[in-house]
């Protein structure tokens, strides 16, 4: 395992030498860190200043790369300061006192992400939930931490479409349990009033008048797995209050017994409905919901994560042709597919594909004839506007931070560089002609990010390894 290193403090090269040489005897080897570097790093630094802000969110690169910051020996951070470097997108900051307990300190941190990431990077999730944008991945590894090192409960909240019974079914293949039981699924918002207790609980042969044999219920079934609860919202009170009994005793009696049997289950709950605020109007039970929310996952919808449109069109075209060669889209099907708007988020998609493919023939790729008539209509290939919402609340929490306008300009000029600069692999001709700059502006902002890294004796660090 590869940590990269950046240096910020006037700490001799001997003591920082003192934590890397026990770390590569835990197998992580530490790496001077470039640019370029995508994967965890550390930094060690002495104070907090826009340098080394600066340094960290370039680093984190939208928090894709872990970063953990490390002040001095001796120095001390007030919480302030702490959540400064946070916020600049460091995933920890660790407090320098003794060399042993900071290397382990950073061994725990960098064995756990690795762990989390070799999850992520697993057939289970890469061939089952498509997507590498951003705002998928840094979901996808709450997601994966969290089911696989806790049983805690589990809120998935989210537009229609966006996954949320997808993402259930991973929490719990991954959850590690010996004699694992099954995952059951229940719809709150089909469950028929009158019969309501019956599919929780179960009932006794003649408990009513249709109860012809007994039957286990949800909670019977799910005992040692999983319960998920779609739609949660739409739970009536009555089984609210039921539901939160059996969650805190681990018990229940099925429908006309007087006898208690045991259950516990991982509970993983889903819903599109605003469930804080259900709560705090009275029509959700804020004690049954802070039990149910142990953990929240927003998963995000289509239109925030733009980047995984054409491996999910890929994915469903895939699949549709079962096991034969599937086409590919040509650029202006893949050009319209990406300026299309998608409310019901990857359902949606998922459908769009599935009529494509249907009036697709013959060999070759998916043209533009394939999309049917009336999306034509209704999405006629406009370039969306900009700036758009997303812009807007960007800026938005800016202003909530207190942020001025000139820092504003000076973390999008920042941003724009680093984006282009990354994708163009430093070329310095095509990165002036897509920020609309002259190529002499790129090079110095190439060189002065060069001469401002900070890097005092890394390199001899690295190399004495
Ligand atoms: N990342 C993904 N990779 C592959 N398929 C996906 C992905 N996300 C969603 N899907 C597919 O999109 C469809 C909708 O997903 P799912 O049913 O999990 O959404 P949902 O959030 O539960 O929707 P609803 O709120 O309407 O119940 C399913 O066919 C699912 O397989
Ligand atoms: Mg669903």
């Amino acid at each position: 395992m590869e940590l990269g290193l950046r240096i910020f403090t006037k700490h001799p090269a001997q003591l920082i030498r003192n934590i890397i040489k026990p770390l590569s005897k835990q197998g992580i080897e530490v790496i001077n860190h470039d640019a370029q570097i995508n994967g965890p790093c550390i930094v060690f630094f002495d104070d907090v200043n826009g340098e080394i802000t600066a340094c960290i969110r370039q680093m984190s690169n939208g928090g894709l790369n872990r970063v953990l910051a490390i002040s001095s020996q001796g120095s001390k951070l007030d919480q302030k300061e702490k959540w400064t470097i946070l916020y600049a997108g460091a995933s920890d900051v660790l407090t320098w006192k003794k060399n042993e307990i900071l290397v382990a300190m950073i061994t725990e941190r960098v064995k756990r992400w690795s762990m989390v990431d070799e999850i992520v990077d697993s057939p289970t999730v890469r061939e089952n939930l498509i997507g590498r944008s951003p705002a998928w991945l840094l979901l996808l590894r709450q997601v994966v931490e969290i089911s696989r090192f806790t049983s805690d409960s589990v809120l998935l909240v989210g537009e229609s479409g966006t996954g949320k019974e997808l993402v259930a079914r991973l929490v719990h293949k991954l959850q590690q349990q010996n004699n694992k039981g099954r995952l059951v699924l229940l719809d709150c918002s089909t469950i028929v009033p009158e019969l309501s207790g019956s599919e929780f609980f179960g009932h006794e042969r003649g408990a009513f008048t249709s109860a012809v044999s007994a039957r286990d219920g949800a909670f019977a079934l799910a005992d040692s797995g999983t319960l998920f609860l779609d739609e949660v919202g739409e739970l009536p009170i009555r089984l609210q209050t039921e539901l939160l009994r059996v969650i805190q005793e681990g018990t229940y009696k099925r429908l006309g017994s007087n006898t208690w049997k045991k259950t516990r289950f991982r509970l993983v709950c889903a819903t599109n409905r605003n469930l804080e605020r259900e709560k705090n109007h009275g029509n959700f039970r804020s004690d049954l919901y802070y039990r149910l929310a142990t953990w929240t996952f927003r998963l995000p919808p289509q239109k925030e994560r733009k980047g995984d449109i054409l491996p999910l069109a890929h994915y469903f075209l895939k699949n549709l042709c079962q096991g034969k060669d599937s086409p590919h889209l040509d650029k202006a099907v893949q050009d319209y597919l990406l300026s299309r708007q998608y409310p019901g988020n990857v359902r949606d998609l998922r459908r769009f594909i599935e009529r494509v493919a249907a009036r697709h023939v013959g060999p070759g790729p998916v043209t533009i004839g394939a999309i049917p008539e009336d999306e034509r209509r209704a999405n006629p290939f406009i370039a969306e506007t900009w700036p758009d919402h997303q812009f807007e609340s960007t800026i938005r929490c800016a202003l909530l931070r207190g942020k001025g306008i000139n820092e504003m300009c000076d973390a999008t000029r920042e941003t724009a560089y680093n984006i282009v600069l990354k994708e163009e692999q430093n070329d310095t001709d095509r990165s002036s002609r897509r920020l609309k700059i002259s190529k002499r502006a790129v090079q110095m902002y190439l060189k002065n990010r060069r001469s401002g890294t900070g890097l005092t004796g890394s390199d001899t660090l690295c190399s004495a390894k």
